[in-house]
């Protein structure tokens, strides 16, 4: 079923249609639909990082990872999906995984895993805590894959530019984590109070590459 949001063309159209629309020079509407309707490439596509080996595929749909009681820093991660003009992207799809607080990954079923939808001009957020360090990996992370019809798949990772090991300045010492090759994926973090308690809140926009 469609929405009642036109397409730029049907726009056009509409405006040519109706007279809103004039010319100043001869110009074939072929041309005008060419012009109009082209985007301009303004964001570079969000870097790619390594998939992991604790991917695990058939997480729920839902957009709280974190439980009741849950040890460690209250998280929230949000942002959009869009193209490398900026434009949202729908139907797209981003499932996330990550260790708890102790940095352990779940193996046998799927606490913090999970599969969220992004949707026009709101985007997505999940609620979840600040995935701690575990033996293989120095730094904190999120794994992600974004899906967007007729998008190129993303594979990444969501650094946090308070984790210590960035030692305050993430932009110089982000190869102290060998497997951070790009310190855009690197995130700064913002506090606040909630109920009497800390929580941290992530912003991750996923710019998607056309397929
Ligand atoms: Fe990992």
């Amino acid at each position: 079923m469609r929405s009642g949001k036109l397409t730029r063309r049907e726009a056009l159209e509409k405006c040519i249609a109706g007279g809103s629309l004039l010319a100043a020079a001869p110009i074939s509407d072929v041309r005008l639909f060419e012009l109009w309707t082209q985007e301009k490439e303004i964001y570079k596509a969000t870097p790619t990082n390594a998939l992991g080996p604790f991917f695990k595929k058939g997480a729920a749909e839902t957009a709280i990872l974190r439980g009741p009681g849950d040890p460690g820093l209250p998280l929230t991660v949000t942002g959009t999906v869009t193209d490398l003009s900026g434009k949202d992207l729908y139907d797209s799809w981003i499932e996330v995984w990550q260790t708890d607080h102790f940095g352990r990954y779940d193996l046998e079923g799927y606490r913090y895993r999970a599969r969220v939808s992004a949707t026009c001009g709101t985007g997505y957020a999940i609620e979840t805590v600040m995935p701690g360090h575990y033996p293989d990996r120095v730094a904190q992370h999120i794994h992600a894959i974004v899906t967007s019809p007729g998008h190129k798949t993303l594979v990444t990772q969501i650094y946090f530019a308070t984790d210590p090991v960035f030692v305050g300045d993430p932009d110089r010492n982000y190869k102290r984590d060998p497997l951070v090759e790009n310190p855009e994926l690197i995130r700064p973090v913002t506090l606040h109070e909630v109920d009497g308690r800390v929580h941290a809140a992530v912003n991750f926009e996923f710019r998607m590459e056309k397929a």
